[in-house]
């Protein structure tokens, strides 16, 4: 049984004034049972939002870290300082990066294997743009990310969370269709499955692009569809809120497929 991760990634969103006003009205609404939730602030907020959230069972995490534990990186942020002010969880690979900071797959690895040095969860995201959906290449692009992070990560794959987020359903509103969304994340799994074995069963697979509280029941009652990353939505106490339900209600109900 693969539990349900809702992931918020606020992007360079927020201050201290919204930490505030987001968690008290987070909190008011009801936690929904057997989901996970983690919340991606900008790390200045990482603490505050952490305390403001204590007891509410939300891990906190950052966007993005440097390759090397420490050293003249001017601007930087290594996965052991991340760490240290208690993120558990990383992102690596958002496709904000690859695009505008020139993270190639070979950057993506190496972050990959310093979250995982420094024992942070990391979420490797993957997608396609339009122009290779559009030309037929959107399974090779994101197998060959997979592959890529799979070379370098070894066995230790298997401690990797995917995010399959389409480029071109980010921030766009446009949102993949289920049915595109599953064939993907089914492909996805055949190629962890390739790297891992038998444990790419139990490997959550999150969707990723213009999720929101409408579309979130329909994209999560898919078979691979194991939990979203969350951008705009995530900014919304009350619709994250209704998101995690979401999952919740699909978690809860006994004809949304076996999950492992
Ligand atoms: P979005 O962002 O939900 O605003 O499309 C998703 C993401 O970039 O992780």
């Amino acid at each position: 049984m693969r539990t349900p991760l809702i992931a918020g990634n606020w992007k360079m969103h927020g201050s201290s004034a919204f930490v505030a006003e987001f968690a008290g009205r987070f909190t008011a609404q009801p936690r929904a049972p057997g989901v996970e939730v983690l919340l991606l602030p900008p790390a200045p907020y990482l603490q505050e939002l952490a305390e403001a959230l204590a007891g509410r069972g939300v891990a906190v995490g950052v966007q993005n870290v440097h390759d090397r534990p420490d050293g003249a990186f001017t601007g930087e942020l290594s996965a052991e300082m991340a760490r240290d002010i208690g993120a558990t969880w990383t992102l690596v690979g958002h496709s904000e990066r690859r695009l505008s900071c020139g993270e190639t797959d070979e950057v993506v690895a190496a972050k990959l294997l310093a979250a995982l040095r420094a024992h942070l969860q990391p979420i490797l995201c993957v997608g396609e743009t339009l122009a290779e959906r559009d030309s037929g290449s959107a399974v090779a692009v994101v197998e060959r990310q997979i592959a890529s992070a799979a070379a370098a990560c070894g066995a230790a794959m298997t401690r990797v969370t995917v995010a399959y987020e389409p480029v071109w359903a980010i921030g766009s509103g446009r949102t993949a269709t289920p049915v595109q969304a599953q064939d993907m994340h089914a492909a996805i799994r055949v190629r962890l499955g390739r790297a891992c074995g038998s444990a790419a069963d139990a490997m959550r697979i999150l969707y990723g692009g213009s999720v929101k509280p409408d579309n979130a029941a329909t994209l999560l009652a898919e078979v691979d569809i194991d939990g979203a990353l969350v951008g705009g939505a995530s900014l919304q106490p009350d619709g994250f809120a209704a998101i995690v339900a979401a999952a919740a209600d699909v978690a809860a109900d006994p004809s949304s497929g076996d999950r492992n």
